[in-house]
């Protein structure tokens, strides 16, 4: 228990599960490869197995690879789930997604081990391939609208391979996915504790951030197909240079974002080329887009923006274009009621709040899609993340996870009042 007799997380192990945690998928002198269902991430899955044996909790493995632990069953009666994921983005830090995954745990274990009495259980949940190697947010939105075979058999990691084979490969049944969907009776509330991954915590001195709403996401895969062509004997005039399309468009991303809203974000954040050779004009350039707006119709806009102008940069460049949008992903609020929680278990632990939107995307708004939803923010240290850079201090991370573990108490209990 805390001073203020409140419950309170073991900061200890919480620490040493994490920095454990942190080693998996780290290469020497960099940051942390876990990208989802590569080896380090079977490898952390087996770690949080393990985790979770030792802690006499069940765990439950869905069809997708999304986690589940709890203590006994839930008998009909709709749980609190918590947590977030344990991928990472290549050459990421340890904090992003860990943080949640294991704090969530940790509230599991203390509220088993203090032998709390609930009128609800407390599940921990981690979410697959959240970073989008095959589809961002991926374990959510499969539990929430759901994929068919079809879908899933196209989705295409990074590396180029699919994700049935890398499901396959780790020991899943590719046959037998069946309804990827849960129940949203079955889900009473959902919170997820989160690293800011921005500078505003930091920069106003504030421990929590209540998180008030989340960014839309959008994504397209944009081809220009060109000629390839001998780089010495081609003159400069006539080339059909795909990569000069690419770089139109690249370049007018920023007054693209800036023409929607003063918040909308684009980027690029991966250029493949064929055939690859200095001294061939490539023939493919194919770029992968990240484009953000908190609202519906702007993120809209947005998309469609980006879209035209690579109408645009292909024609000038004489290259034909195809545009593969991912289905996007709205932006939502947050449950009021469960953001004044959030708010009132800091307060008592004598933590300094802030409400702010989140610019980057979450499980946790898949899940507000099906149930009442709530996300709690630490600061980042200089507001770094998605580089190896990343970092929390870890009583910022022990402050988080006593909100959030009191936030799950109440609503396992007196519930959403
Ligand atoms: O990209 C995102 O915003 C999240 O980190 N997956
Ligand atoms: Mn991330
Ligand atoms: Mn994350």
């Amino acid at each position: 228990m805390s001073h203020s007799g409140r419950l309170t997380v073991d900061a200890a192990r919480l620490r040493g599960d994490l920095e454990t945690l942190g080693k998996i998928g780290r290469a020497p002198g960099a940051g942390i490869t876990r990208t989802s269902f590569s080896r380090s991430d079977m490898q952390a899955r087996e770690w949080y197995r393990a985790s979770c044996r030792a802690a006499s909790l069940e765990l439950r493995v869905d069809a997708v690879g999304n986690m589940f632990a709890g203590a006994g069953s839930d008998a009909g009666v709709a749980a609190v789930w918590s947590g977030s994921h344990i991928d990472t983005v290549p050459d990421g830090g340890a904090f992003d997604g860990a943080v949640g995954a294991v704090a969530a745990l940790e509230c599991v274990r203390r509220i088993t081990e203090e032998g709390i009495s609930l009128s609800r259980p407390v599940r921990a949940v981690v979410f697959a391939d959240e970073e989008g190697n095959y589809s961002h947010l991926f374990g959510s939105s499969a539990l929430t609208r759901g994929f068919d075979e079809e879908q899933l058999r196209g989705m295409v990691g990074r590396d180029g391979d699919h994700l049935v084979d890398a499901l396959a490969a780790g020991g899943w049944d590719v046959a037998a996915f069946g309804d990827t969907r849960v129940d949203p009776e079955s889900v009473y509330a959902f919170v997820e504790l989160h690293i800011e991954q921005g500078p505003r915590l930091e920069a106003m001195a504030t421990q929590i951030g209540v998180v008030t709403s989340i960014v839309g996401l959008g994504g397209a895969v944009v081809e220009f197909y060109g000629r390839a062509d001998h780089a010495g004997t081609t003159p400069m005039t006539g080339r059909r240079d795909p990569l000069l399309a690419a770089a139109d468009l690249i370049a007018a991303m920023p007054a693209i974002a800036a023409s929607v809203s003063d918040v909308a974000v684009a980027t690029c954040g991966r250029v493949d080329i064929s055939p690859g050779s200095a001294n061939v004009v490539p023939s493919l350039a194919r770029l992968t887009l990240d484009y953000r707006d908190p609202d519906a119709a702007r993120l809209g806009t947005l998309g469609a923006r980006l879209e035209e102008k690579a109408a645009q940069a292909g024609s000038r460049h004489g290259v034909r274009y195809a545009w593969v949008p991912d289905v996007p992903i709205a932006p939502v609020e947050l449950n009021p009621r469960i953001r004044s929680a959030i708010d009132r278990h800091a307060d008592s632990l004598g933590l300094s709040t802030l409400a702010m939107p989140s610019g980057a995307g979450h499980d946790s708004q898949n899940m507000a899609t099906i149930a009442p939803t709530g996300m709690i923010f630490v600061p980042s240290k200089s507001g770094r993340s998605h580089c190896p850079d990343e970092d929390t201090d870890w009583t910022d991370v022990t402050n988080g996870a006593n909100v959030l573990l009191n936030t799950l108490i109440e609503l396992a209990t007196s519930g959403i009042s």
